[in-house]
């Protein structure tokens, strides 16, 4: 796992947006399909991209899919899809044939359907499951990614692209990436910023836990993990000694 800290949010989001351009810039012949999570984690990432890398970003070549999306309508505060729209997709040049939203106000189980069959569409299949170009992860302080919540292990294994889950603290109901897809990606980043995050970072960083997050993270082809200073605090004072 390469380990990327920066001073502050604002600068690992800033980092992380030419990580991202980077990698799309080694394809620049065909479409890059990158799928992004939700939580409030990326919105200064969306909020830097829309403000500082506009003009250097090739809108027409990027495919934006979603990792996981709340069963609510896309203008609910609630909604990742409506996150995203307001502080990058509304203001930047992607053509709307390129955003693949999850409709988070249809029918659960059958969204999880049509959004898995969408993406097997777009996406190239190795070993049966779709390739993203770019897994972006966030990761919750009980080790929870995309909407796979400790315990949910059936989701980590699911034969299923996407899958309804429930998060189990407000019972809310969830469309998710399964944990192969993530695996199989190209490249898994994981943006966890902030003292809260500390923790998490370092049990990601250093161990597989068992947790969902570690699941996948110590399975995954490539895996970059950004963080600010305070959320490396843990893992730079383990590797001093501290
Ligand atoms: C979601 C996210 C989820 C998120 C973590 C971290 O829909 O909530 O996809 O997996 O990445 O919960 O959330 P924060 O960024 O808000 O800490």
């Amino acid at each position: 796992m390469m380990l990327h800290i920066h001073s502050t949010p604002t600068t690992t989001a800033c980092a992380l947006v030419a990580h991202i351009l980077k990698q799309i810039g080694e394809h620049p012949d065909r479409m890059f399909n990158i799928a992004f999570s939700g939580g409030s984690t990326p919105a200064v990432m969306f909020d830097v991209w829309a403000h500082h890398f506009v003009d250097v970003t090739p809108w027409r070549n990027i495919n934006f899919w979603w990792v996981d999306e709340r069963c609510v309508p896309p203008h609910d505060p609630e909604s990742n899809f409506g996150l995203m729209d307001k502080l990058l997709l509304s203001v930047v040049p992607v053509p709307p044939s390129n955003v693949f939203r999850i409709h988070g106000e249809a029918d659960p189980q059958q969204e999880a359907a049509r959004y898995a069959a969408l993406v097997k569409e777009h996406l190239p299949q190795q070993e049966g499951c779709p390739v993203f170009d770019m897994v972006l992860l966030g990761v919750g302080s009980d080790g929870h990614t995309s909407s796979i919540f400790p315990g949910q292990t059936h989701l980590l294994s699911s034969p299923h692209t996407y899958e309804v889950s429930v998060n189990p603290h407000t019972k809310q109901k969830r469309i998710a990436l399964t944990g192969n897809p993530i695996i199989h990606a190209a490249q898994v980043v994981f943006l966890a910023t902030g003292e809260d995050k500390a923790k998490v970072c370092y049990d990601l960083y250093t161990s597989d836990n068992g947790s969902p997050s570690a699941y996948v993270a110590h399975r995954a082809n490539a895996v970059e993990l950004f963080t600010d200073t305070a959320g490396a605090a843990l893992i730079t004072s383990d590797e001093k000694g501290g």
